[in-house]
């Protein structure tokens, strides 16, 4: 299948005057689940250029008369994706691909393989590492905050973390570098990332040991678990909430946890670090209204890097503000709840 009109050249007869717009406008609906028909998302946005793909990749067209869609395959695995591809995809506004069930495996090891591709210690490359390290992060948190209850999430989020930790070892990044790629619409797994990318980029800053900033960084990914216990629509609510919904979502930290100690994957510093990240310093912070010491300094990094998430992107209740405001908020209006030093260091470290 040649690149340059990859989305009309098909052997396949059926599908030759197949309505992309559609297909893509189905598969968003709802009204069919394609994961129960064996295929997984995979944002074109991940594909990395001049790399092999890592699978077959398929896109859901709909046949006139069918009623599910039909996946046609468009790349194959080993092929090259190409700015060519690139283009083509842009053109036909194709932002999405599938992936059989059976190969999601291989898309985890694709972003491992994409960033050992890259040469080492070139600054140059240090770009394209980041993006691929964001996007990395999106998918692995993205597949955790999809289905809670897989096996082997800890051990993704604690490569994914692996990978940005040696990403930080190698050079000391300023936070600029992944912040550009945050989204500025609200996701709880987005959100988690930038979470636990700010952790561990701060905690490089700060000369932290690089084992403890990975596994701050896996706490990060893991930190709003508890939310997909809370009702959507109290997190999506634009209105004030009532004292009983901010009940429900005060509970998250507790639930996080106990759900995360069931399972037995993270080390005690990293439950902490979940179900203390709402915790102030003063005291006034949930779900136990510790002080001080009292609080993990896992916690109380994430707290820092969660509520400057948290001002800086949309949230369903309000706008989000700039960094500068968002740190000028911080500082004046909620300095009590943060650990003094850690803010100082904090600003610091964003304008580094
Ligand atoms: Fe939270
Ligand atoms: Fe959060």
């Amino acid at each position: 299948m040649s690149a340059t009109t990859p989305l009309t050249q098909r052997s396949d007869s059926d599908v030759g005057s197949l309505d992309f717009r559609k297909a893509r406008k189905r598969s968003l609906n709802g009204s069919v689940s394609l994961r129960d028909l064996g295929y997984v998302l995979f944002p074109v946005k991940f594909l990395v250029l001049n790399l092999p793909v890592p699978c077959d990749l398929f896109i859901p067209v709909v046949i006139k008369g069918d009623a599910l869609p039909t996946f046609v395959k468009i790349l194959e695995r080993g092929q090259l994706f190409t700015d060519t591809w690139k283009i083509t995809f842009k053109q036909h506004r194709l932002d999405e691909v599938y992936v059989q069930s059976h190969d999601r495996h291989l898309l985890e090891s694709y972003f491992q393989e994409a960033i050992e591709a890259m040469p080492e210690n070139e600054e140059r490359f240090n770009w394209q590492k980041s993006v691929i390290l964001y996007n990395y992060g999106e998918f692995v948190a993205g597949h955790i905050y999809n289905d809670v209850h897989q096996e082997g999430h800890e051990k993704r989020s604690l490569q994914w973390a692996e990978a940005v930790g040696k990403f930080l070892q190698m050079k000391r990044v300023s936070i600029s570098v992944f912040y550009r790629f945050f989204a500025k619409n609200y996701e709880i797994f987005s959100h988690s990332v930038h979470v636990a990318l700010m952790a561990m980029t701060f905690c490089t800053f700060l000369g932290w040991r690089s084992e403890d900033v990975i596994r701050l960084g896996v706490a990060g990914v893991w930190h709003d678990i508890g939310k997909l216990w809370v009702d959507a629509l109290i997190l999506s609510s634009s209105s004030l909430l009532s004292q009983e919904e901010f009940a429900v979502i005060m509970k998250h930290p507790q639930t996080a946890f106990d759900h995360l100690e069931s399972r037995g994957q993270l080390d005690t510093d990293q439950l902490a670090a979940v179900l203390q990240h709402h915790e102030s310093m003063d005291g006034t912070g949930y779900p136990q209204g510790l002080r001080g010491t009292e609080i993990h300094p896992f916690a109380r990094v994430l707290h820092i890097c969660d509520c400057f998430d948290a001002l800086t992107t949309h949230r369903p209740y309000r706008r989000a503000v700039t960094p500068f405001k968002a740190l000028r908020l911080m500082e004046r209006e909620m300095k009590l709840s943060f650990d003094r030093h850690l803010l100082y260091k904090f600003i610091q470290f964003l304008g580094s």
